[in-house]
């Protein structure tokens, strides 16, 4: 009878959550739970304040986050959600009231002339439309100002006579830091309000957001990156950190940027006050005759739905913005209604801020392990307690190489941030090194492959990358190569991935990729992973255990298909370093035959359009590999195609124009719009630009599709886009 053994912790004195572990038959696991039943309310909360009150001071005053955004809106819902049950509990002083931030010491403390307040926010268009009912039965008019949330710092600027006197950050909403000489270094910001085009109060406060354009938040980090430096989490956080430098210099090199979305005091003084101050929208037309940046992706709408079209497009284009936003602010157009409908402690009951799904969590790093590929490049790549980002759950990303490691900084055992925006692959941005424990442990970069066990090498002098050298033998490198074989942009067999190579050279039937062509039933009946485990009857047919599957069936015919397929794929199939399929179609095209791209000297093969020198010289060397001539003759004696016929191109209906594609469409994989488009002689780009003729949209789409429509390129359906194959663009 087999032994089960659990033992508790509790982590923290107050806390509801334990440790768990677990050992099983000699084994332990590791786990945590959290207690349901003595979930005392009060000492949840009290856990509840101190936590938020700590990141909070770790984000406000430290620049230095300790959980990700999605995580703080977490805990201050659920804060105020067992205020709301147990009224009791809300202190006057709880975070629930109050704003984040504090005055950091080494800047002098200023009064606010008007509090400057936090947004409540809203997580999905049933928040929005609860909101929107609770003004409309107050009396409050339908017209709402949308615009973006910009995700930097706010800040309030006052203007004395038309005079810049003061740049202010938040603080805790009644006081914030002067930091009027940093400000003063704003490209962009004016100091002085033109009086030419509008009436200039005695006094005004002007709030805005303070941020570091995308572009120069990515140019920062690369040249930290290729200093060896530490790089920045995020541009948020840059931001802050320039504005805070105690020397106006350092914050000068920064190219911070600012908008403008907000009036404090205003006291006109002697002058006559513009009537365009009585509206949300007409004070941006006000700020932006004084010579402020306004966004120019502010709109009123009215109703919900009117709003949700407005959320939609805005995050269609969150990622082709100069900034980065974390959702939209929705606010009411009338200013002499939003003082009737006033403010709690904390915020306006007149605005709402709309959250995006989060982009960044925080998790895990259990462990970072090696992986060797197809061309013996050597990766780390992490492992994480899997965790949801952006709609998927994310448990490994790539850490690229020793290099990076060491710049992110994360060990093993570190929180870490995990960042997945828009369709770009998941990345450990970088650890949270406020939540270390001591117990995290720094990881070596193994000087052996981790699957043949080969010392590595780099290439070259210089090169970041680590590479195992036995590329004939290596058994991690043998399986990535043939399963990289069926990839879209290669055979494009579905059948053929990782599991499947992997599966093939363990059951020992295929000693490298070599022999792919020739594998028969018999050869599959040896691989578990294609033999049926019982008797089975499909379609009238029956079949016994042992038997191939139908999978299996589908592998061998799949291959034989593949045999026939354009030479480009061969090519790209072989595996020849920075041969991808755009070089691959160049060199097919302009040799037509694989013993003619063999036969080309360097010379001729950087000739061709799309190639260059490095493709040549690599194209060289492959060829001059006696492995790889063996592979060659394998696979043109097992039947496979390796001259292109001329003649079968078809029509040339797309001659000259550049096509992209986005978004996923039923009838094409991505590689195959792309052969469609390149058949027909145009240019399947990846990226919308002027020149741009058509963009394709599929299901999902993302920004692209937002791109085209900005830019007035034609975007065509999938049925459009059938339509435009066959008979050109007329
Ligand atoms: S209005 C009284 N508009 O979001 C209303 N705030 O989460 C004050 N923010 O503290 C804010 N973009 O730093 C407003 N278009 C926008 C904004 C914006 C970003 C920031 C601001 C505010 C925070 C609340």
């Amino acid at each position: 009878m087999p032994r089960l053994w659990l033992e508790f912790k509790k982590l923290e004195p107050n806390a509801l959550n334990y440790s768990l572990r677990a050992n099983v038959g000699g084994s332990w696991w590791n786990g945590a739970v959290t207690d349901p039943i003595s979930q005392d309310p009060r000492a949840r909360h009290a856990e509840l304040v101190q936590e938020i009150e700590a990141h909070r001071a770790a984000y406000y005053e430290r620049d230095q986050p300790t959980v990700s955004d999605a995580e703080y809106d977490a805990l201050e819902r659920e804060l105020r959600e067992l205020e709301a049950m147990h009224p009791e509990l809300a202190e006057p002083d709880s975070p629930s009231h109050t704003v984040g931030g504090a005055v950091a010491t080494g800047f002098a403390s200023v009064r606010h002339r008007e509090r400057m307040m936090s947004l409540d926010n809203a997580f999905d268009l049933k928040d929005v439309a609860a909101w929107l009912d609770r003004i409309e039965k107050g009396g409050g008019p339908r017209e709402l100002v949308c615009e973006p949330k910009i995700d930097g710092l706010s800040i309030s600027l006052t203007y004395e006579d038309g005079i810049l006197t003061q740049g202010v950050t938040r603080g805790d909403g009644t006081t914030g830091e002067d930091v009027t000489a940093n400000i003063k270094t704003i490209a962009g910001l004016t100091h002085r309000l033109d009086r030419e085009r509008a009436p200039v109060p005695s006094i005004v406060e002007i709030r805005g957001e303070v941020y570091l354009p995308v572009a120069a938040f990515d140019e920062l980090n690369t040249a930290l990156a290729e200093e060896g430096k530490a790089t920045y989490a995020n541009p948020r956080n840059t931001a802050a950190g320039s504005l805070r430098q105690k020397d106006p210099k350092v914050t000068a090199t920064r190219p911070l940027a600012i908008t403008t979305y907000a009036l404090g005091a205003l006291e006109w003084g002697a002058a006559i006050p513009d009537p365009r101050a009585e509206t949300q929208i007409g004070a941006y037309a006000l700020l932006a005759d004084w010579g402020l940046p306004v966004s120019d992706l502010t709109e009123t709408h009215a109703g919900i739905a009117a709003i949700e079209g407005y959320l939609n497009r805005l995050e269609a284009r969150r990622h082709s913005l100069v900034h980065e936003i974390d959702g939209a602010v929705l606010k009411v157009n009338d200013r002499a209604a939003q003082r009737l409908l006033g403010a709690t402690s904390r915020a306006p009951r007149w605005a709402l801020a709309y959250k995006f799904p989060p982009e960044e969590v925080t998790t895990r790093l259990e462990d970072i392990r090696v992986g060797v590929g197809r061309t013996g490049r050597v990766t780390p790549y992490g492992v994480m307690t899997p965790v949801t980002v952006a709609g998927s759950t994310v448990a490994f990303a790539t850490l690229h190489n020793a290099d990076e490691v060491r710049r992110k900084g994360v060990l093993i055992g570190d929180t870490v941030v995990l960042r997945k925006a828009g369709d770009v692959i998941p990345e450990i941005v970088t650890a949270v090194v406020a939540a270390r424990t001591g117990t995290e442990r720094e990881w070596i970069m193994p000087t052996s492959c981790p699957s043949c066990g080969t010392t590595l090498a780099r290439q070259k002098e210089g090169d970041v990358d680590l590479r195992c050298p036995n590329a004939e033998k290596c058994r991690g490198q043998i399986v990535d190569r043939i399963g990289f074989i069926g990839s879209r942009g290669a055979f494009d067999i579905e059948v053929l991935g990782d599991k499947a190579a992997a599966a093939l050279v363990e059951a020992g039937v295929l000693d490298d990729e070599g022999g792919l062509f020739d594998l028969t039933e018999t050869d599959l009946k040896r691989v578990p992973l294609f033999t049926l485990d019982q008797d089975s009857k499909k379609d009238g047919v029956s079949r016994r255990a042992g038997d191939v599957s139908t999978n299996g069936l589908k592998l061998l015919e799949n291959l034989e298909a593949a045999k026939a397929r354009p030479l480009w794929r061969v090519l790209v199939a072989l595996s020849i370093r920075h041969v991808g399929p755009t070089a691959a179609r160049a060199l097919a095209s302009a040799f037509g035959s694989l013993d003619a791209i063999r036969a080309a000297d360097e010379v001729t093969l950087s000739a061709v359009d799309g190639v260059g020198p490095v493709i040549a010289r690599s194209v060289q060397e492959w060829f001059g590999v006696p492995w790889h001539a063996r592979i060659v003759e394998r696979w043109g004696a097992a039947g496979v195609r390796m001259v292109d016929e001329r003649g079968d191109a078809g029509e040339r209906t797309l001659e000259g124009l550049a096509i992209v594609v986005t978004g996923s469409l039923q009838g094409f994989s991505r590689e195959g719009a792309t052969e469609a488009i390149v058949a027909r002689g145009g240019k399947a780009s990846s990226s919308v630009s002027k020149n741009t003729d058509f963009v394709v949209v599929g299901e999902n789409a993302g920004s692209k599709a937002a791109k085209a429509e900005e830019l007035g390129v034609p975007i065509l359906d999938e049925a459009g886009f059938t339509r435009l194959l066959e008979n050109g663009p007329g």
